[in-house]
């Protein structure tokens, strides 16, 4: 156990070594205008590239593992930490190359990972570290350390799916903002959010996989809802995210459009409406389904008589009669 906090401690000081290596290759490698031009094409302000530490990982094989030549021991954690690969005949060479760096921080700030993106077309787009002892992607939030560096409480908190839309968002002053790291948001990610704020806002991506992601995330969030959280879900138009989004409206009115965004009891009840329409008895099955997720019984009560009145009945007793549905025993 010891010895594991020692090796922690060790991948946590490379990571931050290599962030800074990354820093400091925007500022002066000789490639860095090209860098420099995809991130004004890009339409993000210095201000916003030093908060958010962004970095450039120069092409070639040992741009990070150079600085440890004479260091084996550093290296082999380098391994460790996901940020060299070894190829089959055990020759090393970094795994980040010629990409844009978003350092991922873990809730003390500590970095624990990167995204790195193409610079233009190349695939895949982005390049994420792999799980290493320190970084376990389903449990972290791109951007929650640097949310709360600016509020220390914040009311509400934004989920959305990328690094982009989580710094294009906060450069226009939507600065409450977090991705859940290109896996579809998990329950230990919508714990951490119902744990740092009241309300949780899903915006995902206005097409089919966003659309897609926010059902499943509906899925997810259900057994953990307690009475008092706020779930909702807003919809972008097709084509559009939230930092293509950001950008068209400015903040007031990207704002707004949280605002209205649809609570989770509606989503799921329009969703289902949309899908069985007058089709009551599947539409009734579907739903029981989905509200037997809810484990707070107080806040199950409340969707079943919501339903119970969708379906022209008296309420959830006379609901829970007609569909044999049974209480879970109290856990
Ligand atoms: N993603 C990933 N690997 C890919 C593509 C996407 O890990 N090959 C993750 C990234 O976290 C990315 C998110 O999924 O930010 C959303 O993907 P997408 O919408 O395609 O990218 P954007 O964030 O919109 O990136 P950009 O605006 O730079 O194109
Ligand atoms: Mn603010
Ligand atoms: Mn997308
Ligand atoms: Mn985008
Ligand atoms: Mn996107």
């Amino acid at each position: 156990k010891r010895h594991d906090n020692g090796l922690s401690r060790d991948l946590y000081q490379l990571m931050d070594e290599a962030n800074l290596y990354y820093q400091s290759q925007l500022r002066q490698h000789t490639d860095k205008q090209k860098v420099i031009d995809y991130l004004e094409f890009r339409g993000l302000s210095a201000e916003v590239i030093a908060h958010f530490g962004i970095g450039f990982a120069p092409d070639g094989w040992d741009g990070l593992l150079g600085r440890y030549r004479q260091n084996q021991e550093a290296q082999d954690k380098l391994l460790t930490a996901g940020m060299l690969i070894s190829n089959d005949s055990g020759k090393r060479y970094d795994r980040f190359r010629d990409r844009l760096m978003f350092p991922i921080r873990d809730r003390r700030g500590r970095v624990v990972g990167f995204g790195g993106r193409v610079l233009g077309d190349g695939t895949p787009k982005y390049l994420n570290s792999p799980e290493t002892p320190i970084f376990h992607k389903g449990n972290e939030l791109y951007g929650l350390y640097e949310v709360r560096q600016r509020h220390k409480d914040p009311q509400k908190i934004l989920i959305v799916e990328g690094y982009m839309d989580v710094v294009a968002l906060a450069q226009f002053g939507v600065d409450y903002a977090v991705a859940s790291l290109g896996t579809s948001t998990t329950a230990e990610q919508f714990q951490l959010l119902l744990r740092n704020a009241k309300e949780v806002v899903c915006c995902y991506d206005g097409d089919r996989a966003g659309k897609e992601a926010a059902w499943r995330a509906l899925e997810t969030a259900l057994p953990l809802l307690k009475p008092g959280d706020q779930v909702s879900f807003m919809f972008l138009p097709e084509g559009e995210d939230p930092d293509s989004m950001v950008r068209q409206t400015g903040k007031a009115a990207f704002e707004a459009m949280t605002d209205q965004a649809q609570a989770l009891p509606t989503f799921l009840f329009d969703t289902l409406a949309s899908k069985y329409g007058t089709d009551k008895g599947t539409l009734a099955k579907q739903a029981i389904a989905l509200i037997e997720k809810i484990q707070d019984s107080v806040l199950q009560n409340l969707l079943l008589e919501n339903l119970a009145h969708k379906l022209g009945m008296n309420g959830a007793d006379d609901l829970k009669k007609k569909m044999g549905f049974r209480v879970k025993p109290a856990n």
